[in-house]
């Protein structure tokens, strides 16, 4: 037989080495659920009154998952993330997401005007999440005066990096670039 004699049509494929396993953002959104509805895991998280406080953990097929704690008035800050998908859920209390209903160059700006119409928000009560395509640009708060929230994140592939946005109106600035290596 030839070295180069073709594979029988039933041989399997072969995955690229480094290929990642897929992971459906149902499955990234259940396992948010679920881990959200963990009371003796969200119990573990130290909470600080005045700094959000978090917890690595093992997300399905190799995610990179947290789950954070949010003191009153935390919140993100505008930023995307690559080309990771995810999903969030919120454990206890209640967290507000806004969002852009837009895709932003991946690179060679520093600033630019958001379309009219593009902002969303949506309040995610505990018991409650949401998944997220690649791209996806948010901010995360918890706008309770009172009330500490709790939630679970998790993104596949792990996030290679975050881009951080100031925005004034419909102005979003590019301010910052953050790698693995920066929150871990
Ligand atoms: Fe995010």
């Amino acid at each position: 037989m030839s070295a180069t004699a073709a594979l029988p049509a039933h041989a399997p494929a072969r995955p690229a080495p480094d290929a990642a396993p897929a992971v459906t953002a149902s499955e990234l959104l259940d396992f948010a659920l679920r881990t959200a509805a963990d009371t003796a895991a969200v119990a573990a998280l130290p909470l600080d009154p005045y700094e959000r406080t978090w917890i690595r953990l093992d997300g399905p097929g190799g995610s990179e998952a947290w789950l954070i704690g949010w003191p009153p008035g935390a919140g993100t800050g505008w930023h995307d993330h690559a080309e990771s998908r995810g999903a969030f859920a919120t454990a206890r209390g209640s967290l507000t997401e806004h969002s852009l209903a837009a895709r932003l160059p991946s690179e060679g700006w520093r600033s630019l005007e958001l379309a009219p119409g593009v902002d969303r928000s949506r309040t995610l009560e505990a018991g409650t999440g949401r998944a997220f395509g690649q791209h996806h640009v948010h901010e995360v708060l918890n706008a309770s005066a009172e009330e500490h929230a709790v939630s679970v994140h998790v993104y596949h592939p792990p996030l290679p990096l975050i881009r951080r946005f100031g925005r004034s109106g419909p102005v979003l600035t590019l301010e910052q670039v953050e790698r693995p290596e920066d929150w871990q």
